[in-house]
C-alpha cells in the first residue's frame, strides 16, 4: 500500500510494484491534468510538484513518494478561484492546445515560490524542461511575469 498526500488530500492505494507515478496519477487517481508526452524526461508534460519541486511523473516510481505531498496542476487553483498563474495564462491567451500548460504551470509556481519577482532569465530557466509544440512560448512567459507582478 502506498500513502501520500495528493493536493491536500491524504491518499492510500495499492499498485504494482514499479508502477511510474504518472500512471497512478492519471489511472487509480483519476487526474488528468498531469499528461504523457514522451515518457523519457524530455518534454515536461507529466511534471508534478514533489515537495515542492517540480518531478517528472513519467520516470518517477510512485513508490518514491511514499509520505510526501504531491501537487498536480489540478492543485493550484479552480475555474472559480484560479492561481494567478492560471488567471494570467487565459489572460494572456498563453496557449494554443494547453497540452504543456499543466506541467509549465507547476513548474512556473515553484519557480514563483522561490523567487517571487523572477526575471525574464530566472523564467526561461524554470520552463527549459518544458515543450510546447504549439509555438506558445512568448506567451507563456508573459504569463509568467504577469502572475508575478499581480502576485506581488
Ligand atoms: S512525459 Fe514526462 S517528460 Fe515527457
Ligand atoms: S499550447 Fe500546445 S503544446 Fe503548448
Amino acid at each position: 500500500m502506498l500513502s501520500f498526500t495528493l493536493n491536500g488530500a491524504a491518499v492510500t492505494l495499492d499498485l504494482p510494484e514499479d508502477v511510474a507515478l504518472l500512471h497512478a496519477l492519471r489511472g487509480p487517481l483519476g487526474l488528468s491534468g498531469p499528461r504523457f508526452g514522451c515518457g523519457t524526461e524530455q518534454c515536461g508534460a507529466c511534471m508534478v510538484l514533489v515537495e515542492g519541486e517540480p518531478r517528472c511523473a513519467c520516470t518517477l516510481p510512485a513508490a518514491a513518494i511514499a509520505g510526501k505531498a504531491v501537487v498536480t496542476v489540478e492543485g493550484l487553483g479552480t475555474p472559480e478561484a484560479p492561481h494567478p498563474l492560471q488567471a494570467a495564462c487565459l489572460a494572456e491567451q498563453a496557449g494554443q492546445c494547453g497540452y504543456c500548460l499543466s506541467g509549465i504551470l507547476v513548474s512556473a509556481a515553484a519557480l514563483l515560490a522561490r523567487d517571487p519577482r523572477p526575471g525574464e532569465a530566472a523564467i526561461r530557466a524554470a520552463l527549459d524542461p518544458h515543450l510546447c509544440r504549439c509555438g506558445s512560448h512568448n506567451r507563456i512567459l508573459r504569463a509568467v511575469a504577469r502572475a508575478a507582478r499581480e502576485m506581488a
